[in-house]
């Protein structure tokens, strides 16, 4: 089975790696970049410490608006998939990069498979949302990390396509979480001790777009009493010199760190802020209290016994939620058993001998 993945942003980077190592096992992958993000701190380092293969083909198309970021992948994306002829194409999660890849595939009738299906926040002004739905809707094969996203899913009509494999992103996390706790190196060099400071991270549209989302933010993080260590997302940065806000003395700004360092960031943080999604998973799975800076999360589950508390951008909210008492609650297993890879390999498998697409 041959099969292209499509991948261009962070998150992507982190699950592409856990799949590819499944894929390559047995079938022939053949990995796209759509160069939506290029930075080294965003991109390289993902390469090198998950050993994702080096890409088969770099589409380039770098920074741009939503339209035209993703009419230029699009467009660059179809002689690749023409010429590779794949049995089929895998995309993950939200991105404009796995919007413009779906409909690549699509529009060329090759297979398609969406991995992180069915994640909905019903925030129809996001644009993930419109990314998730729209590749949803063009998918032949449905990957869904929860049976919160199999309901979405069947409340859209698409329960004949969808499978509940679990979630990739525990997967990788699984497979890194020991060297993860021994690793120190990180807080040493932001000279802070375990349990002593706060981890945030800010990347959403709604929250570096409007400056006063982004104002309160800051305010928030500045009341904490204990440091805050924040690898800042280039556009978070750019917003903030836009708007010249200036981080309280409590706040250390720091690039965009690698994943293990991120995990064990987050693993030894007395909380994490942030409106990441892989975030607040990644959290709940490591026992770190979470407090979300949006008003609603496509991963409920986390909610549970306030291991992660929904704050919205007020100052106060956020500020009650950062010290409230660590929850005691049990955190079930609703992510999975950290095989999902695998097993949406053998559903790929499967159903291409079910079609007779493959030789
Ligand atoms: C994108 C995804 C978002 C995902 C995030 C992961 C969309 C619509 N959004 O958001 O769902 O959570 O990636 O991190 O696809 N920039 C750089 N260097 C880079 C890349 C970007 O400086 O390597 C700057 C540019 O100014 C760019 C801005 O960041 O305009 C935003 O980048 P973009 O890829 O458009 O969206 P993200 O905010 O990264
Ligand atoms: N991440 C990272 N370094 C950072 C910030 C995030 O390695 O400086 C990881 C994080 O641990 C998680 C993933 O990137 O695995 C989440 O990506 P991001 O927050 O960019 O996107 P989202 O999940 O919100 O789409």
């Amino acid at each position: 089975m041959k099969v292209v993945t499509v991948v261009g942003a962070r998150p992507q980077f982190i699950k592409a790696a856990t799949f590819s190592k499944a894929l390559r096992k047995q079938h022939t992958e053949v990995l796209i970049h759509t160069g939506q993000h290029y930075d080294r701190e965003l991109s390289d380092v993902f390469f090198e410490e998950l050993d994702l293969p080096e890409p088969a083909h770099e589409l380039g198309v770098g920074s741009s608006s939503h339209a035209q970021q993703t009419a230029q992948i699009l467009e660059r994306i179809e002689p690749v998939l023409e010429a590779e002829a794949p049995d089929w194409v895998v995309v993950f999660g939200d991105t404009n990069s796995t919007l413009a890849g779906a409909l690549g595939a699509i529009k060329l009738d090759i297979s398609l498979a969406h991995v992180e299906a069915g994640l909905r926040s019903f925030n129809r002004s996001m644009p993930e949302e419109a990314n998730r739905v729209l590749t949803d809707h063009c998918a032949d094969l449905l990957f869904c990390p929860t049976k919160t996203a199999m309901t979405h899913l069947a409340a859209e009509g698409l329960s004949d396509r969808a499978h509940l494999t679990g979630d990739i992103m525990l997967d990788s996390l699984d497979q890194h979480r020991a060297a993860v706790e021994a690793r120190t190196g990180i807080l040493e060099r932001c000279e802070v001790e375990p349990g002593a400071y706060y981890l945030a991270t800010v990347h959403r549209a709604a929250n570096t777009d409007d400056h006063a989302a982004l104002a309160r933010i800051m305010e928030a993080l500045g009341r904490l009493e204990l440091t805050v260590i924040f690898p800042m997302h280039p556009r978070t940065r750019l917003a903030l010199e836009a708007s010249g806000l200036k981080p309280a003395p409590n706040v250390t700004v720091i690039e965009p760190v690698g994943y293990l360092d991120m995990l064990a960031l987050q693993s030894h943080s007395r909380a994490v802020l942030t409106d990441s999604g892989g975030m607040q998973k990644e959290a709940f799975l490591l026992g770190t209290p979470c407090v979300t800076v949006r008003d609603e999360t496509e991963w409920p589950e986390t909610l549970v016994d306030g291991w992660n508390v929904l704050a919205g951008t007020d100052v106060d909210r956020i500020v009650e939620a950062a010290t409230r008492s660590r929850p005691t609650g049990d955190r079930p297993d609703v992510f999975g058993d950290g095989r999902s890879a695998q097993r949406m390999v053998d559903l790929l498998q499967h159903d291409s001998s079910h079609r007779g697409r493959l030789d």
